[in-house]
């Protein structure tokens, strides 16, 4: 049949072919309905629930053999990759939910302090929630791509001279002052969403991995995988419970050091936070997990950015290197034939700066466009 590409497709001139006709029959080709949708029986939702979704979830779990290779003895590493997610970060987990929650309870605007990606989130789902999204930001370091996405999606964003410990501070305070929903992750609706990874990984795999390598920032994620690991292990959907390994940057580590950092510093801005709001939550996870939490430095962080990108096609931002940074450096301590997840919280796209700052490649540039010269600049 010729098609006639000029002529707008209507509903009568769109294909009438049954779905089976067209190798679409429902059985493979389920569209997949969002992760409230898809694990509504575990979330505190119902039925006059406004579900406020991109139809985030489903990401990857995507094995990283060169990885798996560096560690040996039959280890199995595979990533997570939550940076595929639509506004690039495992943040859309957590937002689906409270944006839905705080369209529940109808609020009319949200605030929440970020390193980026909270405020990337915030920002999507509020405006598809029709809310106001305000957030506030430290002056300075937000990566460029989380910057330029709070402010598309219409942000009100508000940069203040100091780190994320004290824009957090502020936002407590204003959402208990002022009539704005706080949507960082001590609303419990947000590890709610956030803890449907741990559905994802148990979904995929069968069972809990024997290790979960993760970024600890402000400590909410870490707190949530713990939470859907036991929520599932108690359904009997999985049969034993993994050790939770959280790693932080070096210059932002105070579950290393025992004490909030006052002015904390990385490369990876995403978890440059000296005082995780969820500290208790997550020392509890340490402790119920036989689990541990350790320091990977920026030379690390960025030595392991680069590996996933070059070695196994996976571009991350810095903060998720630290994942798989942190899973390289206690290596030895991996159980042999043990099934290993590091996850990777956000998309390197976020932070093209770093990117274009820390590769060991380069353009090569003032090339004639001329076949010999391009053939000569290839090594041919
Ligand atoms: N990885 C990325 C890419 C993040 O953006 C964050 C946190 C973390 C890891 C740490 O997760 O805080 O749950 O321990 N980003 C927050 C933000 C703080 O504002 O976007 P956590």
């Amino acid at each position: 049949m010729k098609v006639d590409y000029l002529t707008p497709q209507t509903s009568q001139t769109k294909s009438t072919r049954p779905l089976e006709a067209q190798n679409l029959s429902s059985s493979n080709c389920q569209p997949w309905p969002g992760l409230i949708e898809t694990y509504r029986s575990y979330l505190p939702v119902n039925e006059t629930t406004p579900i406020i979704t991109l139809l985030e979830g489903n990401t990857p779990l995507i094995p990283v053999p060169y990885i798996s290779q560096q560690i040996g003895r039959g280890v199995k590493v595979l990533v997570k990759y939550d940076g595929l997610n639509p506004t690039g970060s495992f943040k859309d987990r957590g937002m689906t939910m409270a944006i839905s929650k705080a369209s529940e309870n109808g609020a009319k605007a949200v605030i929440c302090a970020s390193t980026g990606n909270t405020s990337a989130a915030a920002a999507a789902y509020a405006r598809r929630g029709n809310m106001r999204a305000f957030v506030i930001i430290p002056d300075g370091y937000v990566a460029l791509g989380k910057l330029a996405q709070a402010l598309l999606y219409g942000a009100e964003v508000i940069a203040v001279e100091g780190n994320f410990d004290d824009a957090l501070t502020i936002v407590r305070e204003m959402a208990e002052n002022y009539p704005v929903t706080l949507v960082n992750s001590i609303n419990p609706y947000r590890l709610e969403g956030q803890k449907t990874a741990a559905f994802e990984v148990v979904d995929v795999l069968g069972n809990a991995p024997d290790w979960l390598c993760i970024p600890v920032g402000n400590a909410g994620n870490i707190s949530a995988y713990w939470m859907g690991f036991c929520q599932y292990h108690t359904l009997g959907k999985c049969d034993r419970l993994p050790k939770m390994m959280g790693f932080q940057a070096a210059g932002a580590a105070p579950f290393i050091s025992g004490q909030p950092i006052p002015s904390p510093e990385t490369l990876a801005t995403a978890i440059r936070i000296g005082n995780p709001a969820n500290w208790d939550k997550a020392w509890g996870v340490k402790e119920a997990s036989l689990g541990e939490f350790n320091a990977v430095t920026d030379t690390e962080i960025l030595e392991a950015y680069r590996l996933l990108a070059s070695q196994e096609g996976i571009f991350c931002e810095p903060a998720s290197a630290a994942s798989v940074a942190g899973l390289l450096k206690v290596k030895d301590q991996v159980p042999s034939e043990a099934t290993v997840v590091c996850v990777l919280t956000g998309n390197g796209l976020k932070d093209p700066d770093c990117a274009i700052n820390h590769s060991n490649n380069q353009v090569k540039s003032g090339i004639k466009p001329e076949l010999s010269v391009v053939a000569k600049a290839m090594g041919f």
